[in-house]
């Protein structure tokens, strides 16, 4: 029988469906589960997805309130949990979303024991370190989304600033999916050249002063978004089945989802972000990035963040 690739979506909410609806439309796997504890909300979104399914690569998407539609997957992404209201921080998801892990996970794993664990559910970083835990799963085999999106939102900008294709812009966003995430200003390039040193029209396009600016729009993304539509939803989308695609063609593609880190630059035993090679065992090994003494300061207080959060919650 050839093989057949299945993802498992667990939630079917506002991120759940734009995942689903992403990698459909990418053809990113071949068959789609979707969960939910509502069954009439599970059943809809499958209609509609599966609506549409002559316009795009095919796929065979089903759907249920009962967790069993997740067996024998490949990949489990995990949306489900409580999500930010506006002004809300996502680390004040944590106790809620890490509690939810404590049964879903173990769950999870006995009906897919050869899956992998992609977490989204917010604060990503700490959910993930949780499911990590919960699940007995070696670390290559649990990950998150982590700043796969905020990095996506960094090159937009720097590309919107220099005027050039977001797809030759090559940066990232490090450590917490979160209001501490770092910019990798140093390593970040156009072409190769570096953007700190990026001449448009004769005129340094990234001082320092737009470099702030930009990080800060970065940082304030989800925030002014969630405000104005209630969600973040649609980039989300795209960047996990971007994601999805790396596992299951087996891309070796640096990505920079969150894991637990073992002595990256000195830090261990906390998920953040660094760019890493994604493939179909997982997360198979994480870059140490060159990093700035400013970046390693600002990427040691986002792991110190992260771990307070852990630690308050007995992880
Ligand atoms: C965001 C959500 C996914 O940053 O945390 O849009």
């Amino acid at each position: 029988m050839a093989y057949v690739s299945k993802v498992a979506v667990v939630g079917a909410g506002a991120v759940g469906t734009a995942i689903a609806y992403a990698a459909q439309i990418r053809g990113a796997c071949r068959e789609l589960a979707l969960f939910d504890l509502n069954a009439a909300k599970v059943r809809a979104e499958v209609l509609d997805l599966n609506h549409g399914m002559q316009f795009t690569p095919m796929a065979r998407i089903t759907g249920s309130d009962d967790l069993a539609v997740c067996a024998d997957a490949d990949v489990i992404v995990i949306t489900a949990g409580a999500k930010q209201d506006p002004g809300q921080t996502r680390l004040d998801l944590a106790a809620a979303n890490v509690d939810m892990c404590r049964d879903l996970v173990p769950a999870l794993v006995a009906l897919a024991p050869e899956a992998l664990l992609l977490v989204v559910t917010n604060p990503v970083d700490v959910v993930t370190y949780a499911a990590l835990k919960f699940s007995g799963l070696p670390a290559h085999r649990v990950f998150g989304s982590g700043t796969v999106l905020d990095s996506s939102r960094l090159r937009f900008l720097i590309a919107e600033h220099t005027r050039v294709a977001v797809q030759n812009v090559h940066a990232y966003i490090a450590g917490e999916h979160g209001d501490s995430e770092v910019p990798l200003w140093s390593t970040a390039t156009i072409g190769g050249v570096p953007v700190k040193d990026w001449t448009g029209n004769g005129v340094r396009a990234l001082d320092e002063e737009v470099m702030a600016q930009i990080h800060h729009q970065v940082v304030s993304s989800a925030y002014e978004i969630i405000a104005g539509k209630g969600a973040t939803n649609l980039a989300i989308g795209l960047a996990v089945s971007r994601i999805l695609e790396a596992v299951l063609s087996d891309e070796h593609r640096v990505l920079p989802v969150t894991s637990r880190l073992d002595d990256v630059h000195g830090i261990s035993d906390v998920c953040l972000s660094m760019p890493s090679v994604v493939g179909r065992t997982g997360v198979e090994s994480v870059l140490a990035t060159p990093l700035s003494d400013s970046e390693m300061a600002q990427l040691t207080a986002s792991a110190e963040a992260v771990s307070a959060v852990a630690r308050s919650l007995g992880l």
